[in-house]
């Protein structure tokens, strides 16, 4: 897997703008415009000649109705060439593993050397959408000729009918949001308070650490955002001062009596966008890359969301690993997107476990047990923020730096998304 004729998929670089939490920053920018500054930046910094580029494709989560397909107007609105394909997927949190994938398989099938990848969301753009009574009347005034025709069809509607209805973190399937999903698992994988808040400081202490000595900074981009253009370079989530006391005393936000998720040990809504410039390993070094690494296997999964629906990647990994055939000892740095804190120690939980490996997977021993020296060492989206689209590029990128930095040879990177999917991706140090 991961080759076309011997020339392995290259990850030639990579760079994200700051995350900022919701309604900061970032809260004038559109996703679009999120992008498009991620993707301006890593041709910058790459100095690619645009014409060398093939295909781009990105993702976005929270939809937009004036942008139906965000990869094409970034080529469009940051003057690309207009002959460069361009489409756009979601996955929800896995979106921009899909991104990447997509590129990826566009090289392996030979019909492209040069790719970008990535994803934005703004969770500060959300589209507020009419009620149904009142889309259907306003549908009716639109057909109708004359004033009394069109007063007429707006006719009935009550003041409720008038009230805009935002989008929900709901699963449409079973109603129940992302945060009641992950007390569910909490609660049936006996996943203590203690140890989500335990997790979620680690998280917070873990990316201040990584600002701070420098290993986060290099691939994030300063952004200058209107109306005053000052500069933000930084991720505004991560707690520099976080102490464990602190999460203990936060409220259960999605089961306020018997629950133990909290504003702490959840992922907050953000805005950020990523982006990866992926090529074929002998066009990268024709060009004169040299890249940060290589996606050595993949896999996508699902899982039934009325079961536990961010479980996907207990899935994922072990069929990303069997494709790469390697094991998970093998693996220098493994990644794993932090929904809720929740839901990563529910997923390393079955990664430990022979019975999940038996009764779930079909397979006879547990996925390995977990060198906790190597899991998220730069934190996660508990504490760098989450915005979804961008999460999976985010995290590529960073490992494959760590990756490198440490003189490691693989890692595996995962997420868990909504619809009950999940993503696994192995790659491999240059
Ligand atoms: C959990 C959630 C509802 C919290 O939203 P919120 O209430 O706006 O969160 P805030 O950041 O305002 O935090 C609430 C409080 O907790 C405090 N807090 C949050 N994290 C903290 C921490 N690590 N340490 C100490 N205090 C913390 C905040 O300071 C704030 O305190 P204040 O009310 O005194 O200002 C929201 O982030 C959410 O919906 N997250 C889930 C997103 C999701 O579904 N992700 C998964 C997608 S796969």
């Amino acid at each position: 897997m991961g080759k076309s004729n011997g020339d392995r998929v290259a990850i030639v670089a990579g760079v994200r703008t700051p995350f900022a939490k919701q309604g900061t920053a970032f809260k004038q920018l559109t996703a679009l415009d999120l992008g498009k500054l991620a993707v301006a930046e890593l041709l910058s910094r790459t100095a690619l000649k645009p014409n060398e580029i093939d295909q781009l494709v990105y993702g976005q989560v929270i939809p937009s109705v004036s942008v139906p397909n965000i990869a094409r107007e970034i080529v469009l609105g940051i003057d690309l060439p207009r002959r460069i394909e361009a489409y756009s997927v979601s996955r929800a949190c896995t979106t921009s593993y899909q991104s990447t994938v997509n590129v990826a398989e566009s090289i392996m099938a030979g019909v492209i050397d040069v790719g970008i990848a990535g994803g934005a969301d703004s969770a500060s753009d959300i589209p507020m959408v009419a009620s149904k009574h009142l889309s259907d009347a306003l549908v009716g005034a639109s057909r109708t000729r004359g004033a009394l025709g069109k007063l007429g069809a707006l006719r009935g509607l009550s003041a409720r009918d008038l009230v805009p209805i935002p989008p929900a973190l709901k699963e449409y399937s079973t109603g129940l949001t992302m945060g009641e999903s992950a007390e569910k698992m909490a609660k049936e994988n006996g996943i203590s308070r203690q140890a989500q808040d335990e997790f979620a400081h680690r998280s917070h202490t873990l990316a201040a650490q990584a600002w701070a000595d420098g290993r986060m900074a290099r691939d994030v981009m300063t952004t200058y955002v209107p109306p005053k253009y000052e500069p933000f370079a930084e991720d505004n989530l991560v707690r520099k001062d976080s102490t464990l006391d602190a999460y203990a005393k936060l409220k259960p936000v999605f089961d306020r009596k018997f629950g133990t998720i909290t504003a702490g040990n959840s992922s907050p809504l953000t805005d950020g966008a990523s982006a990866l410039l992926v090529m074929r390993e002998s066009k990268a070094k024709s060009l004169g890359y040299e890249p940060l690494g290589y996606v050595k296997s993949y896999a996508f999964t699902a899982v039934d969301p009325s079961e536990q629906l961010l479980m996907a990647p207990a899935y994922a990994a072990p069929l990303a690993l069997d494709r790469a055939d390697l094991k998970l000892k093998n693996m220098d740095l493994v990644d794993l997107h932090e929904a809720f804190a929740a839901q990563v120690l529910s997923n390393t939980q079955a990664f430990e476990s022979d019975t999940f490996a038996r009764e779930k997977l079909g397979r006879d021993k547990k996925l390995g047990t977990l060198d906790w020296e190597r899991v998220n060492v730069l934190g996660g989206s508990i504490a760098l923020g989450h915005p979804f689209a961008a999460t999976g590029a985010r995290q590529i990128l960073h490992t494959l730096r760590e990756l490198r930095r440490r003189g490691g040879e693989f890692a595996l990177c995962t997420a868990c998304a909504a619809g009950g999917l999940g993503a696994a991706m192995v790659l491999e140090a240059a």
